[in-house]
């Protein structure tokens, strides 16, 4: 079962029981959760894969600076073309907005603008594809890529991973450093919590597990 096959969670314990999940498929000696993982990493990094991923987070100095794998959280059971949704991940102090931008791509992004973090906001009006808007100093930033296009904030926004479950519900697995591509932000992530998971996956400075012949 792939990872986008996980059942719905709900109720107390349910993020638990998504993390044990999730933990069972990275410490899985298969190539089925190799390949999901792969695909995660691929998704995330393009960004664009419709069904795929998606990023938000909250407090800045905290996205990407979680002790380990932020545990995976159920941000909403449906998340259709122009809609957006604010949620809370990896903390509840950690602000965060997903956006279904009008190709069907998942987005997210941290809410705290990396200027003086002021709230940002979603735009679906503006632009050719809506825009990630902070009004304190207009600041504005891409919705594909979390890049400043406009006004004084200095770096990008950092992203949240997130999947699309096959029953429409949309998770977040994950937070990157502003400026840190999808890829670099799961494999420093499991450089720390999965180092062999690291190697498996072919991350840059992973120490080998001669493992290698696995590689596809
Ligand atoms: Fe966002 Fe200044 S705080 S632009």
């Amino acid at each position: 079962m792939s990872v986008t096959e996980q059942p719905p969670a709900e109720g107390p314990g349910a993020t638990d029981a998504a993390q044990e999940a999730l933990e069972d498929r990275i410490a899985a000696d298969s190539l089925t959760t190799r390949r999901d993982y792969l695909r995660i990493v691929a998704t995330v990094s393009g960004g664009l894969a419709v069904g795929g991923i998606g990023v938000a987070a909250g407090v800045l100095h905290r996205h990407g600076d979680s002790e380990g794998i932020p545990a995976p959280k159920r941000i909403a059971g449906r998340l259709l073309p122009g809609e957006s949704i604010a949620f809370r991940y990896p903390e509840e102090a950690d602000r965060a907005v997903a956006v279904r931008l009008g190709d069907g791509s998942l987005v997210g992004y941290s809410a705290v603008c990396t200027h003086l973090a002021c709230g940002v906001l979603w735009r679906a009006d503006r632009g050719s594809e809506g825009e990630l808007y902070c009004p304190c100093h207009e600041g504005i930033f891409d919705p594909r890529t979390g890049e400043v296009t406009a006004g004084p904030p200095p770096r990008p926004l950092p992203k949240v991973l997130l999947i699309e479950e096959a029953d429409g519900s949309v998770w977040a697995v994950g937070t990157t450093r502003s400026g840190e591509s999808a890829t670099e932000g799961l494999c420093r992530q499991l450089l720390e919590d999965r180092p062999e998971m690291a190697a498996r996956l072919g991350c840059p400075g992973a120490r080998s597990t001669g493992e290698e012949g696995l590689r596809s």
